[in-house]
């Protein structure tokens, strides 16, 4: 069909077809239909970088823990990092903590309810702002994460959508009456029928407004760019351990894995130098070590830009007081800690506890 968002009758039929199909066929998730603003606020900010399936366990969990604005704001960051643990991107929980406590000193200690002031709360760009402007307070803004990028694409075929041009055209789509549910019935079908690979266009309600698949084109649009592939690195890491007890610091506020809780690393060459550099973080440590020094096994963890593998060492070193503070801590390698940690280190951890208990103790 040709036609154009600028045809309101056009427009109109359009947003009806996926609406009625959202309204019929959209995924029960535990946050639709949540009228909650800080509720929804969490779920976005859960969503930017972690798939469905991992959010709705770890939604619910965090409700339990921080029922609502005052309860995050009031926390220390250590509990808001920890109850994270694992969901990545930990930027994300601090600038949601960060969030909360300013909104809680605005006069009426609640989130604001438009578009212009969420997105100044860190942490809200353009999507998130957008989707707790239109789902929780109704107000008529786009919200366009890749999926809808995707969508939008092929509804105009366009090979190559700018953010601008994203912006002007969900701007133009998005329902007056009923803002939140458009953008994530938007959402909901580049998630479950607009797929990257293999869209399911017989199944689709805008199949017949849609330029691509009337081109032929769906399978390449948008067109997929070549990210550079991340930088390859191998780190020595170090589980420096005295009587059960294990050493973890606090990292620096700046780089990868700012602020977390983590066993001392140093970056090598290659695998042959981690041993000796494992020893060396116990030596930098002022710690004795014994000649008690256990490969355990190699891991790997991609980041955005970084492909990162650990060659851990268990290194059984003498007086575990030394060097306990505030940016360090031992602590007791069977049990779950307090402190958060990246989620490649906690399997360094359990790597260690299947060490024979002589070997651990
Ligand atoms: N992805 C991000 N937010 C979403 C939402 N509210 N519904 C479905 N998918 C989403």
């Amino acid at each position: 069909m040709d036609w154009t968002p600028a045809d309101p009758r056009a427009l109109a039929r359009l947003r009806a077809a996926l609406l009625d199909h959202y309204d019929r066929a959209c995924r029960a998730l535990p946050w639709r239909g949540e009228a909650d603003p800080y509720r929804i606020l969490v779920s976005e900010v859960m969503l930017q970088q972690t798939r469905v399936e991992t959010v709705v366990p770890r939604y619910g969990q965090w409700l339990q823990r921080f029922p609502d604005l005052a309860s995050l704001a009031g926390a220390h960051e250590d509990e808001v990092l920890k109850a994270w643990e694992g969901l990545g991107y930990y930027r994300r929980a601090r600038n949601l903590h960060r969030a909360a406590q300013l909104a809680r000193e605005r006069p009426d200690g609640a989130l604001p309810s438009s578009y212009a002031e969420l997105r100044e709360l860190p942490g809200l760009g353009e999507y998130t702002a957008g989707a707790v402007a239109s789902i929780a307070f109704g107000e008529a803004v786009p919200a366009a994460d890749g999926n809808v990028r995707r969508v939008l694409a092929r509804l105009f075929d366009q090979p190559r959508p700018s953010a601008s041009w994203l912006r002007d055209q969900a701007a133009a789509l998005v329902h007056p009456d009923r803002p939140g549910d458009w953008n994530q019935a938007l959402m909901e079908l580049g998630a479950t029928l607009c797929t990257p690979r293999a869209p399911r266009c017989a199944e689709c309600p805008v199949a017949a407004w849609c330029a691509a698949r009337a081109a032929g084109t769906e399978g390449e649009r948008p067109e997929r760019v070549r990210r550079p592939s991340p930088r390859r690195s191998v780190f020595a890491l170090a589980v420096l351990h005295a009587g059960g007890r294990v050493l973890l610091e606090r990292r620096p506020l700046g780089g990868l894995l700012a602020g977390m809780w983590a066993l001392p690393e140093a970056e090598v060459g290659g695998a042959a130098e981690a041993r000796s550099a494992a020893v060396g973080l116990a030596s930098a440590r002022d710690l004795d070590v014994s000649e008690d020094v256990r490969p355990l096994p190699a891991c790997e963890h991609r980041f955005t830009h970084l492909h990162a593998t650990y060659q851990p060492f268990a290194i059984a070193v003498s007086d575990p007081r030394a060097r306990a503070g505030r940016d360090a801590a031992w602590v007791d390698a069977r049990r779950p800690t307090r402190h958060a940690l990246p989620v490649a280190q906690r399997r360094v951890l359990e790597s260690f506890l299947q060490l024979e208990p002589t070997e651990v103790a």
